[in-house]
């Protein structure tokens, strides 16, 4: 333990605000807040130097960010009087910063060197980690090599992850962005409650070549629990009436009894802890898909890589720490540029699941409007996260990027060598996000237009603001390490910039409400129930409308 105080309030109050290095922050915004990229390379020609990077494999180049080296000092300024030094230590060493359900916060546990120790509650939970990553090691052999084969002896071929959130989005993007490194089962992944969801996943399959897990920490989660029932069905009407269907399941949670009532024998059952929040389960057995998708090895590179990161976050000073750097540009651009969303534009098709996993990430880490001592935040908190791939997002919002109203900053992911040698295309998709950024910061005035000759009529409707600012990560290739440090990368992001907010980054009470509404409301949607007078009036007068064009099928 880092003998800090013991809770999170002891350590972030007071609010951001009344922080002597926020106001001289402000202070320094007035004074800067017209100067244009153009005006930093001008004035700064190291710049490329000074806004620069290189952590676990990913260099990450901020020079197109609208920040000047004196307020990037200011930044780390905040994030010292902030102790964010400390509150690392914290973290790593488990101490229940998440104050509002009294938790640790050690999904870096999960991927930590199994020679070290992290005690929770007097005990060192570092062997039950190995532990659980043994086992899943073991069942993923058995299960790829064919020594564990389906109930009418056939070899699994396809695995279907039941989940939803954090167990469904870390799950899909990582088999998704790994599907070079497939050597095992191939991954299907049921969430939604939509009943298309598991339709158009099982009508590909066969029952007895379909492994099935059910991923869900609480193991109370409607959807999941519903998509549940839908394949245990599907797995029984497809399997001999007299065979133990429940050899075609395996259960990942931190309920390990509730598993067990699903008639999961232990050994299929794979733990983890509530020091994992679901946004942070990747690396956890919430992974099992993964590995058996991608294997062991690579599953254990991916750990490797976001290990990695970690000792990077842990061990670097502020002024050369990669996640603190960039929550500090996003806390610039949040607080003071006043842009109110990031773009994370991956280069690289296999990363095209990373912005909806970033989304749940920082969105639901983040997206609260009180700290946590219970006040309301006195700035805005969370960006909202969207993205899609390049090139395809060029076609689609960059219009709005490089001329819409509102400034966008945007995160930028690429990788130096292709997974593929398809002939010249890597290159063409390098040189597009390099000019896509460079006319996001840069982009063009009218005396640029002017010089090449557009027509006058033209001129306004081709002109371009630039100073949209812009994070470029580069690594040498998409491999499971650099994959793993990236996702950590941003983990560590969130973390640092919830700390500077004030809040606590690991509690989702705002999700809570709308289930009790639902499970209120289905009876009403699903029977003909007379509608209370006493309903909300807006909703029972929805729930008319739907009657009514129900009636008429
Ligand atoms: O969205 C709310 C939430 O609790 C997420 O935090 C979590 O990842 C998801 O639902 C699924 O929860 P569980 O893994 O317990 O089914």
């Amino acid at each position: 333990m880092s003998g800090h105080p013991q809770t999170l309030e002891d350590l972030l109050s007071p609010s951001v605000t009344d922080l002597a290095s926020w106001s001289e922050l402000h202070a320094h915004h007035t004074r800067v807040a017209d100067l244009s990229v153009r005006d930093l390379v001008a004035a700064e020609p190291e710049r490329s130097k000074q806004c620069a990077l290189m952590a676990a494999g990913i260099h990450a180049d901020w020079s197109r960010q609208r920040i000047d080296q004196q307020g990037m000092e200011l930044l780390r300024k905040v994030a010292l009087e902030r102790d964010i030094p400390t509150h690392i230590a914290d973290m790593f060493d488990g101490v229940k910063i998440n104050n509002t359900e009294q938790r640790a916060v050690l999904h870096t546990v999960l991927r930590a060197d199994p020679d070290s120790s992290v005690i929770v509650d007097g005990r060192d939970v570092v062997p039950d980690v190995q532990e659980v990553l043994t086992r899943m090691r073991d069942f993923t052999r058995s299960v790829v090599t064919g020594s564990y084969v389906g109930v009418t002896g056939k070899k699994f071929t396809d695995v279907v992850n039941i989940g939803i959130g954090g167990s469904d989005l870390g799950p899909v993007m990582v088999t998704e962005a790994l599907k070079g490194f497939q050597v095992g089962l191939r991954p299907h992944f049921i969430s939604n409650v939509d009943p298309t969801d598991a339709f158009e996943v099982l009508r590909e399959l066969n029952p007895e070549t379909t492994l099935v897990l059910i991923a869900s920490k609480t193991f109370t989660t409607a959807e999941t629990m519903a998509n549940a029932t839908q394949v245990l069905a599907w797995l029984k009407n497809g399997l001999p009436t007299a065979s133990n269907h429940a050899g075609h399941l395996a259960a990942l949670s931190t309920a390990i009894d509730k598993a067990a009532q699903m008639g999961i024998p232990e050994e299929r059952v794979f733990g983890f802890w509530d020091w994992v929040g679901g946004r942070y389960s990747v690396s956890s057995a919430i992974g099992l898909s993964i590995m058996l998708a991608v294997g062991e090895e690579n599953f254990d590179e991916f750990l490797a890589g976001m290990h990695a990161m970690d000792e990077h976050f842990r061990a670097s000073p502020i002024e050369s720490n990669l996640p603190v750097t960039m929550a500090l540009l996003g806390i610039w651009n949040r607080n003071f540029l006043d842009i109110p969303t990031l773009a994370v534009l991956p280069y690289e098709q296999y990363l095209h699941r990373v912005p909806a996993y970033l989304q749940q990430l920082t969105m639901e880490s983040n997206g609260k409007r009180v700290d946590a001592d219970g006040q309301e935040v006195p700035v805005q908190t969370a960006a909202v996260l969207w993205g899609e791939p390049g090139t395809n997002g060029q076609h689609s919002f960059h219009q709005m990027i490089h001329q819409g109203t509102q400034p966008i900053a945007a995160d930028v992911i690429a990788f130096a060598q292709s997974a593929h040698d398809f002939a010249g295309q890597h290159a063409t998709l390098l040189a597009n996000a390099l000019a896509q950024i460079q006319v996001m910061a840069f982009g063009r005035t009218e005396a640029e237009l002017v010089a090449a000759g557009v027509p006058a009529a033209l001129v306004a409707h081709k002109t371009m603001p630039g100073n949209r600012p812009c994070t470029l990560l580069l690594a040498q290739q998409l491999t499971p390490a650099t994959l793993g440090a990236l996702i950590a990368l941003y983990e560590h992001i969130t973390f640092v910039q919830g700390v500077i907010w004030g809040i606590n980054s690991f509690d989702q009470w705002g999700v809570e409400y709308g289930k009790e509404v639902a499970t209120a409301l289905t009876p009403y949607v699903s029977g003909d129930v007379d509608l209370p007078p006493t309903m909300e009036p807006l909703t029972r007068a929805s729930l008319q409308v739907l009657r009514n064009l129900r009636a008429q099928s």
